[in-house]
This record gives structure tokens, sequence and C-alpha cells, in this order.
């Protein structure tokens, strides 16, 4: 892992908590913040290792990677004071939020976002958002949570995403790229969506989101051996014909293939292809297909010597 001098402008919740978070990694941290002689700063700078205490100007010079982790309405006024930033990857933590009358708003949505408002103010840095979709508590510690907190990550420039991307899958996120600057119009109302949660809703600020997928079932072949005594080959194959109809419909089959044994015509393999053991004993078992599918082989089931399911193994090879 490449380690990083990183300037984190505002030790507030968020930046003293990203700062501890990333430290302790083998990153050096530089808060930049507008009092930097006061007493309330100590223990952010001593949670991140022994962090220097700066002006903003200050740690926005010293680093190319720059946190910013300050009240959304001083946003305009912070970025003035760093100058350009030219060049600088700025990663932007901040909601454009409202505090009026006990009531929390979003300011911006729909045709902009304050992420878009960040890169107009600084043209020429590489802007980020991420880290805005959650409350600091779940940034502090991702453990514990079944399956890892997601966190977005959008900005246009490619080559310095990587390295943005990195900094958040280090904090323990399932870190994902959700495309250029304008996506902050979708990451801020998502922050929205928590911050309502935790303030309105009960959940406590512990809670994250997750991005997750269906496990994929494992496809499964079930054998069915028939050894005829009491029927013939061709009433067994005209009743199959018609079985297998109802196969042919069932969502839950992915194919089939009914073989007769060439030494004893009275011997037949059915291999059928089920998306899943469940999909086969709880979806078609329990379907419509099966019912006229039992019917119509129903006096055959005295002849199968053998009727099971079997997993794939890694030997296999079509010619
Ligand atoms: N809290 C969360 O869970 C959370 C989660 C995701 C994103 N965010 C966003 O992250 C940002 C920081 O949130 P926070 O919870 O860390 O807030 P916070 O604890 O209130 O800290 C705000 C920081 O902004 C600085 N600041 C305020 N006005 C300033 C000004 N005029 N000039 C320079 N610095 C100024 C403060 O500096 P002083 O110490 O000098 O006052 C402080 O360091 C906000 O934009 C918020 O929307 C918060």
């Amino acid at each position: 892992m490449e380690h990083k001098t990183i300037a984190i402008l505002g030790a507030g919740n968020v930046g003293s908590t990203l700062g501890a978070a990333w430290a302790p990694l083998g990153h050096t941290i530089i808060y930049g913040v507008r009092d930097p002689g006061h007493e309330r700063h100590n223990n952010a700078a001593q949670t991140a290792r022994g962090a220097r205490i700066v002006s903003i100007p200050d740690a926005a010079r010293q680093a190319d990677l720059i946190v910013l982790a300050v009240s959304w309405e001083s946003v305009p006024k912070v970025l003035q004071e760093c100058g350009g930033l030219d060049g600088k990857i700025l990663i932007d933590v901040t909601n454009p939020l409202s505090f009026e009358n006990d009531t929390i708003a979003l300011t911006k949505g729909f045709n902009t976002s304050g992420g878009e408002d960040v890169q107009r103010l600084v043209p020429k840095a590489h802007v980020f958002k991420t880290l805005n979709q959650v409350s600091f508590t779940v940034m502090g510690q991702t453990s514990g949570y079944p399956t890892k907190p997601v966190m977005f990550v959008a900005g246009n420039s490619a080559p310095h995403k990587s390295q943005v991307l990195s900094l958040v899958s280090q904090l323990g996120f399932d870190a994902r790229d959700a495309g250029p600057i304008e996506s902050c119009r979708f990451l801020e109302p998502y922050a929205m969506l928590a911050l309502e949660q935790y303030v309105k809703h009960g959940a406590d600020s512990s809670h994250a989101f997750t991005f997750t997928k269906r496990q994929q079932e494992e496809e499964i072949v079930e054998y069915i051996a028939y050894q005829l005594t009491q029927h013939t080959p061709d009433a067994f194959l005209a009743s199959y014909t018609t079985a297998c109809q109802f196969l042919d419909s069932a969502p839950q089959c992915l194919g089939y293939e009914l073989t007769q044994c060439a030494d004893d015509a009275n011997r037949f393999i059915l291999r059928i292809c089920w998306q899943s053991a469940p999909a086969h004993l709880e979806g078609f078992r329990k379907g419509p297909h099966f019912p006229p599918f039992l019917a119509a082989i129903k006096e055959y089931t005295p002849e199968i010597t053998q009727m099971c399911h079997y997993l794939p193994t890694p030997l296999v090879r079509v010619k």
C-alpha cells in the first residue's frame, strides 16, 4: 500500500474520524483548520498519530490529496483560501444541507449538486465526492457488518479515481465507482436518506447501506435410471414425449436428455439439468408443471432403479 500525505480540511466529526482511521495505515495526516492553535484540535492530532494542525492554506499546500470536511456553507470561503488546488485530488465529503427551523434539507438536486459546485470552484482540481453517504460513526468502524458497507465515489478523472477508491477501501468500505461528478446528484440525496433514517426513523448512526448481489445458486443435474420390466420401450418413449413438454415449459429446467441403453433396450437414463436443487424441489415440484409431468410418467416410477441429484465437478470437457 502506498503511503500518502493527506491534508484534511476541517477537524470536526468527519475530519477527525477519517484522520484517526487513515493514520494507523501509514498515511501522514495534516489538518487544516481556521484556528490551528486552539486546544479543541488536540484530540484530533493525537488520534491521528501526532498529525500536524496548520492553517487551511498551509495544509492544502503540503499535500496532493486533500479532503474537504467542513460545513457546507463554509466551502466557497475555504476553497478560496486554498488557492486553485490545480492538479490536486480533492475528496469532497460535504453535503449541501441547510438547517433552518429545526429542519434539515438538501439544497441542491435534479440538475446540479454540491459536488459539481465544488468542481466549478476549483476547476483544475480532480474533485471526487465520497464518504458523504453515511454517518462518521460508520467511517470510524466498518467492521461488524454482515456485508461490507458500500461507499460510492463520483468524479471525472479516471486516472485519479483508483487512488480515491483505494483510500475508501482501506477504511473497510465496498468502494464503488458511481461515474462522473454529475452523479453527485444521486449521492447527495442518498446521504439525505441516511440522515432521515438516523434523525426521524430511529436508526442508530452505525447503520450503513450495502450493495449486494444474490448468491449464485448451484446448477444441479438429476439422473433417473429406468429398467423397464412391465412396459415396452415404445410405450415409455411415447409417455416421456408427453411429459417432456412440461419440462420444456418449466423455467427451473435448463435442459434434459433421455438416452436408451444400446446393449439393453429396456434401460433408460434421463438426465435433467435444474437451475438448483431448491429450484427443482421447491420451484418445479410445487409449481404448475409438475402434476401433468408426473401424470404422464407415473406408471413407470416402480421401474426406477436410481434417482439422484449430482453436482458438477471441475472435471469436465466438451470436445
Ligand atoms: N457528520 C456526519 O456524520 C457526516 C457524514 C457525511 C458527511 N458529512 C459532511 O461532512 C462535513 C463535515 O461534517 P462534520 O460532521 O464533521 O461537521 P462538524 O463536526 O461540525 O465540523 C465542521 C468543520 O467545519 C469547520 N468549519 C466550519 N465553518 C468554517 C469556516 N467558516 N472556515 C473554516 N472551517 C470551518 C469547523 O471548524 P472549527 O472547528 O474551526 O469550527 C469544523 O472543523 C459537512 O459538510 C457534512 O455535511 C457529515
